[in-house]
């Protein structure tokens, strides 16, 4: 059976005093928790996490990185700075990247390719836009950005990326697609990896739901079929919201 991944991604927010807070407030709420539970934090708080978070079941991710290793990239984050100070994760593609930084399924499939190399575990987002939903484009859209940013990788890559199925119009709008409609279009993305990878690769890849997930709809989501945990903006911000979404068997 596939194992249930709670990642918070924090975006744009959280000093690193507050993050310290956070996490020796949240860490004894979700200490026997059996989800794998991941935050996402921003890079000026990523040394501050790991530390903290050292000897406890409470990973760490970055948000974004460059598919180089290094040079001429003012302001960028390299793959290889990441892994140097001991981060494990990290989001690939979210849909406010695509948005606003041009992040294109190209440059998705570079990063994630550079993230294997350099032993980072990649979480990558895919997602249609309310528009294209209401086109009934949705599966193709899905299926076609899954397609892209894996192309290239081995099965055993596949195996090891998780992905997130986050519908754009359910990003930090209070709107959570239903736990039958976010189930059937992971269904979908699965599908699609078992034509280009095969059976065994599609039943073990972990494939999360994200777009206002909340404690209240958490449950819903996570039972079902092929919701594999999820992606968690707002909801991630505050300890006790975000242990009741990773302790949502309780
Ligand atoms: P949200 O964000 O939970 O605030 O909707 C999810 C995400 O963007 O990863």
């Amino acid at each position: 059976m596939r194992r249930k991944v709670i990642a918070g991604n924090w975006k744009m927010n959280m000093l690193p005093n507050e993050a310290i807070d956070y996490i020796q407030a949240f860490e004894p709420m979700v200490k026997n928790a059996k989800s794998e539970v991941i935050l996402c934090v921003p890079y000026t708080d990523l040394f501050y996490c790991i530390s903290i978070a050292q000897g406890t079941n409470i990973k760490i991710g970055a948000q974004n990185m460059h598919f180089a290793e290094s040079g001429a990239y003012t302001g960028e984050v390299s793959p290889k700075m990441l892994k140097s100070i001991g981060v494990e994760y990290v989001i690939i593609g979210h849909s406010e990247r695509r948005q606003y930084y041009n992040e294109t399924d190209e440059t998705v499939n570079k990063k994630i390719k550079s993230a294997f190399e350099n032993d980072l575990k990649p979480i990558v987002c895919v997602g249609e836009t309310l528009e294209e939903r209401e086109q009934g484009k949705t599966e193709e859209i899905i299926t076609s950005q899954t397609r892209l940013a894996l192309e290239g990788l081995s099965k055993e890559q596949v195996k090891n990326t998780i992905i997130a199925y986050e519908p754009i119009w359910a990003i930090g709008t209070g709107k959570t697609a239903t736990s039958e409609d976010a189930n059937n279009s992971i269904k979908s993305i699965r599908e699609e990896i078992k034509k280009l990878y095969g059976e065994e690769v599609s039943s073990e890849v972990i494939i999360q739901y994200g777009g206002s997930v909340k404690a209240s709809n958490a449950k819903e989501l996570f039972e079902t079929s092929d919701i594999d945990g999820g992606l968690v903006g707002g909801a991630s911000l505050k300890p006790e919201e975000f242990s009741k979404i990773v302790n949502y068997e309780e």
